[in-house]
């Protein structure tokens, strides 16, 4: 049997402030929104929310780059006594940052620090205060699940987690991907595939996740295509903001694997955007879980069935391998080395991989070379 973790209600259609005002004026009459530069800029934006949450007391809170611990207990400090709930209108940073806001205005202390996982020891236990999820990007996840990844350069990139700081609410709107510049598109679709390859492929078995992940796999090499060829349409749109909702069902329920492993400390030792690490090491890393099975004579199935699938190929997985290598060479991420990775990092990041649900046990020395191959 497979258990299936708490799906937030969720409603997929035309971001409209009046749709969200219905469902979330229970929540109380004070709203905090966190919500990214770009979006907090755009014409008429927030100017439109004003009017018509008009019986609604907003603040705004601009979210700029990876969510910190420290940012959360200021706007903790500075909004605990006046505000009944957060909304999210962002990207995966806005999202992980507002629902750490959230989980922290009724906790009892001093910082968000103390729940972060192997940084801090206190167990949560206060309640959060309702959040809704707006996503502006489709990819991370990060309206369905439990964690909220936050970093601190050069130290650390970990989860607080728990039960309760699930979403509320999510809506989810396609045409907020039609205006995001051509690399986010890029990076944070790498990521989506990533979280559905990596999930699917999981040690962590579910009947359920894997139905899910099956009916979307026929569309993905179309979308991907039509991305890189600047092509999609608006139906494209709307998939990608599905697939990016189901990798998040899907992470939340299996796991992830050893990309995800080596993005956690890549995250705290670069600058680079998280989908940029997925996407420079989703091929290799792939090549390498299927190198380390077959050597073992482990099951190699669900790669065979997604190569089947994705490409139609019967069972073939070195069109699969081959398939990724040239996404990653035709969405021409920016190299990590632009970020700030070098090859003195290597070691550093390779001690702090942790691989729990990766289908392959690769040791250091493949973990180096994977990393030796990066630029
Ligand atoms: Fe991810």
């Amino acid at each position: 049997m497979s258990n299936i973790a708490q799906i937030p209600k969720t409603i997929f259609d035309k971001y409209d402030a009046q749709v969200v005002i219905d469902q979330v004026s229970k929540f109380g009459s004070s709203a905090l929104i966190c919500i990214s530069r770009f979006h907090h800029n755009k014409a008429g934006f927030t100017d439109n929310i004003l009017n018509k949450f008009n019986k609604i007391d907003i603040s705004f809170h601009i979210v700029t780059g990876e969510p910190n611990p420290y940012d959360v207990d200021s706007v903790v400090l500075k909004y605990r006594d006046s505000v009944d709930f957060v909304i999210a209108i962002g990207g995966g940073s806005v999202v992980d940052f507002s629902k750490a806001v959230a989980g922290m205005l009724d906790a009892d202390v001093k910082s968000v620090d103390e729940y972060i996982e192997g940084v801090g020891l206190s167990k949560y236990s206060a309640n959060p205060r309702p959040f809704i999820a707006i996503p502006t990007t489709a990819g991370t996840g990060a309206e369905v699940t439990k964690n909220s990844v936050l970093s601190v350069a050069g130290k650390f990139k970990k989860s607080f987690r728990d039960d309760k700081l699930i979403s509320s609410l999510v809506v989810i709107d396609s045409s907020f991907l039609q205006t995001l510049p051509d690399d986010v598109l890029k990076y944070t679709t790498m990521d989506c595939l990533t979280q559905i390859i990596e999930s699917y492929t999981s040690t962590v078995k579910n009947i359920f996740i894997d139905l899910l992940i099956e009916s979307t796999l026929e569309d993905i090499a179309m979308l991907i295509n039509n991305l890189l060829q600047n092509n999609l349409t608006q139906k494209d749109y709307d998939k990608m903001s599905m697939l990016g909702y189901i990798s998040g069902i899907a992470l939340a329920n299996c796991g992830l694997g050893i990309v995800h492993s080596f993005a956690s400390p890549l995250g705290a030792y670069t600058t680079a955007p998280h989908g940029v690490i997925c996407g420079k090491l989703l091929s290799s890393c792939t090549k390498e879980n299927i190198l380390w099975l077959k050597e073992n004579n482990k099951n190699i199935q669900k790669y065979e069935k997604l190569s089947m699938k994705i490409l139609g190929d019967a069972n073939d997985t070195d069109n699969l391998l081959k398939w990724l290598e040239n996404i990653t060479q035709q969405t021409n991420l920016k190299d990590l080395t632009q970020y700030g990775f070098n090859k003195t990092l290597i070691k550093k990041v390779v001690n702090e991989v942790k691989i729990k649900t990766n289908p392959a046990v690769l040791d250091d020395e493949t973990l180096i070379n994977i990393l030796q191959t990066l630029n």
